[in-house]
């Protein structure tokens, strides 16, 4: 099974396709560019130490040969890039929302106006089946993602509202060494995820880290 990570050349989407194809998993990143991909691929093949578990390609290509699809870019991009590898995505592609829409205004964090509840649900009425869109990892900071060594030491909120989608995506995450994966409910829950992903972006500011991240406790 091929898992794509849609605009994996950014830092996100680079750590998430490490992470997958270190837990054994056949994986595509994708990029506007061709040869970016290409590159990115390369790049990340090295970091893991030679071989190839990971091959780069358009994002309408990833799209097309993905099981599940990890969507890793801007917000402001990901409806385009959704809408653009809809018509190529096999119908029973899941989806992974990982996109936070915040920006940055004076060095303020604001979150992005939407025209749904979240950008998760805003991005999900674009699928054919929005029931197929699952957001995930919108608290787990690109900077861990990357450092393949280090277990990730965190809880993973997973939320939608497919029973079935939420389980494969968290079967997928759980083989991430220190993760354990936490349902967090129907896909409204997007909308509070959201927002603590722009908290730790304030707490690491103010303790000048990169890393903070969720744990639940008593669970
Ligand atoms: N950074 C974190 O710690 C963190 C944590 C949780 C969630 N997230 C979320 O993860 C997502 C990715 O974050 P990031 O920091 O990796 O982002 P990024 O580096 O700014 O962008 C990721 C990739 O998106 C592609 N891209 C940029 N503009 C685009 C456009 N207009 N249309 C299509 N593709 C475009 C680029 O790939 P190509 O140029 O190769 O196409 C770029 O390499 C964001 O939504 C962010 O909120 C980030």
């Amino acid at each position: 099974m091929t898992l794509g990570v849609l605009a994996g050349t950014g830092q996100e989407g680079r750590g998430i396709a490490l992470r997958l194809a270190g837990a054994g998993c056949e994986v595509m990143v994708g990029s506007r560019s061709r040869s970016r991909a290409a590159g990115t691929a390369s790049e990340l093949n090295r970091l893991l130490g030679g071989g190839t578990h990971i091959r780069g390609s358009l994002n309408r290509e990833v799209a097309a040969q993905s099981k599940v699809l990890f969507l890793a870019a801007p917000f402001s991009a990901a409806a385009d890039l959704v809408s653009g590898c809809t018509p190529r995505a096999a119908p029973e592609t899941t989806w992974v929302d990982v996109t936070v829409p915040v920006s940055f205004d004076a060095g303020r964090i604001r979150m992005t106006p939407l025209e749904a509840a979240s950008g998760s649900e805003q991005l999900a009425a674009l699928l054919p089946d929005p029931g197929a869109l699952v957001a995930a990892l919108k608290t787990v900071p690109a900077r861990l993602l990357e450092e393949v060594a280090a277990p990730l030491d965190c809880d993973v909120f997973v939320c939608g509202n497919s029973g079935r989608r939420k389980r494969e995506v968290a079967q997928v995450l759980s083989r991430w060494p220190g993760v354990r994966t936490v349902d967090a409910g129907r896909l409204d829950t997007a909308r509070t995820l959201e927002r603590m992903s722009a908290l730790l972006i304030g707490i690491n500011r103010r303790y000048r880290v990169h890393e903070s991240r969720f744990r639940v406790v008593g669970l």
